[in-house]
């Protein structure tokens, strides 16, 4: 069990965010002409819920454009959680965000922005604030421009040796006779998160179906596309709080892909994170603590805490991992913004692990900022107890 760090002064918190604009995806769904607030993707939706709920329907047309953002449910339990102990001012991270900062010159950001544009889109916080001298909690812009392209921190990893997929990055589909990876793959948009761009037909078996998915993807988000060797082994998500050498690992989260319509792929694709799983029936996809052998949950932590010290994470990150067909836990990404929705029954897998160690929601979001606030010596350095 990990338990808080000792109670400390109230601080003068800012929480930055991106709100989800849920009645522009409503909007996105029934109106061809919809103009995204970026350039990240252009989809023209033209599918009812009905068939998006259909697992052998093509449900790649469902908008997925705010998908990463937040709901005003989440940045809410995160600002009462914060606010148990310190004053929170509200900070939306939209183009005015450098300016509000300026001016609020808050003790430390809890910085939870998904940014507004482009590859880079959630180092910009983090950036700004470098550049105003304020402290903030997380991973630093590099980190996090660096997560976001998987191929970037698959490079990393390979270089030192922490098993990872084997890959390739494609721009054009004409780039598809270079790969050299055996099949089946799946196949992703390079930049994106929140299971954006996978979907059950994203996994391929043959040289026809690949140049498809890739020319869809291609098409739909606007960036290269990331071709993995599938890994078909099990599934775990690892979330993982601390910095330096006391890293603490919560329990391991399993994906149980049992729980899956009959007939479709064992991944954890949009459909599954967002269409089948509703909070008025969620699926009862994870088992944590997962059921492993001793073994392999040291095996898993282990390779965790490399990627995350390799990466250079910082308070807190989520690492999805899947087994190999030798059974050998490889890395799929580093997740260091992690989804963190507060109701047990949303399935959100940092606050359910972290349940599982012991911390309610409030007290995993205080736990974060303490982290964060001892990193950068604003109050005094203690240990979270682990047991
Ligand atoms: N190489 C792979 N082999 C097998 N399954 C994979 C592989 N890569 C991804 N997947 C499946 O696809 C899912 C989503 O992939 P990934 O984690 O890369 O996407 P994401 O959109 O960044 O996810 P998140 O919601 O965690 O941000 C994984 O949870 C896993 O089920
Ligand atoms: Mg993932």
């Amino acid at each position: 069990m990990i338990s808080l760090p000792a109670h400390h002064s109230p601080m003068r918190v800012a929480l930055v965010y991106n709100q989800k604009k849920e009645e522009a995806v409503q909007q996105s769904m029934t109106d061809n002409d919809s103009e995204p607030p970026s350039s990240r993707g252009s989809f023209s939706p033209n599918q009812s819920l009905s068939q998006i709920s259909n697992p052998n329907s093509h449900s790649s047309q469902v908008s997925d454009l705010y998908a990463e953002w937040d709901t005003f449910e989440t940045i809410d339990a995160v600002r009462a959680a914060l606010a148990e102990h310190h004053s929170v001012t509200m900070i939306e991270a939209d183009e005015d965000a450098f300016s509000k900062l300026q001016t609020e010159r808050p003790q430390i950001v809890f910085n939870i922005a998904e940014g507004l544009h482009g590859v880079s889109r959630e180092a910009q916080i983090p950036a700004m604030l470098e550049m105003l001298g304020i402290p903030y909690s997380g991973s630093d812009p590099l980190t996090l421009a660096v997560c976001l392209d998987k191929s970037r921190a698959k490079e990393i990893l390979s270089y030192y040796n922490i098993p990872t997929a084997k890959f390739g990055v494609i721009h054009s589909k004409e780039e598809i006779k270079n790969l050299n990876i055996s099949f089946p793959n799946i196949v992703k948009p390079l930049h994106e998160g929140s299971s954006k761009g996978i979907y059950n037909s994203s996994i391929v078996h043959s040289k026809e179906e690949l140049v498809i998915e890739v020319g869809k993807t291609l098409d739909k988000y606007n960036q290269p596309v990331l071709v993995e060797e599938f890994l078909p082994g099990r599934e775990f998500t690892v979330a993982m709080l601390g910095n330096g050498k006391e890293l603490h690992v919560l329990p391991i989260v399993e994906i149980i892909f049992d729980t899956l319509p009959k007939g479709v792929n064992p991944i954890y694709s949009f459909e599954a994170k967002w269409i089948w799983d509703q909070s008025d029936s969620p699926l009862d996809i994870f088992s944590c603590p997962a059921k492993i052998p001793d073994k392999l949950k040291l095996e898993i932590e282990e390779t965790c805490r490399k990627a995350y010290t390799v990466l250079r994470c910082r308070d807190w990150c989520r690492i999805d991992v899947r087994l190999d067909s030798a059974g050998i836990p490889n890395i799929i990404e580093l997740n260091p913004l992690p989804g963190i929705l507060p109701k047990p029954e949303d399935n959100s897998c940092f606050p359910k692990a972290a349940r599982a160690g012991g911390l309610s929601y409030n007290q995993l979001i205080q736990t974060v900022l303490i982290l964060a606030a001892q990193r950068n010596g604003l109050i005094e350095h203690t240990s979270l107890h682990s047991n």
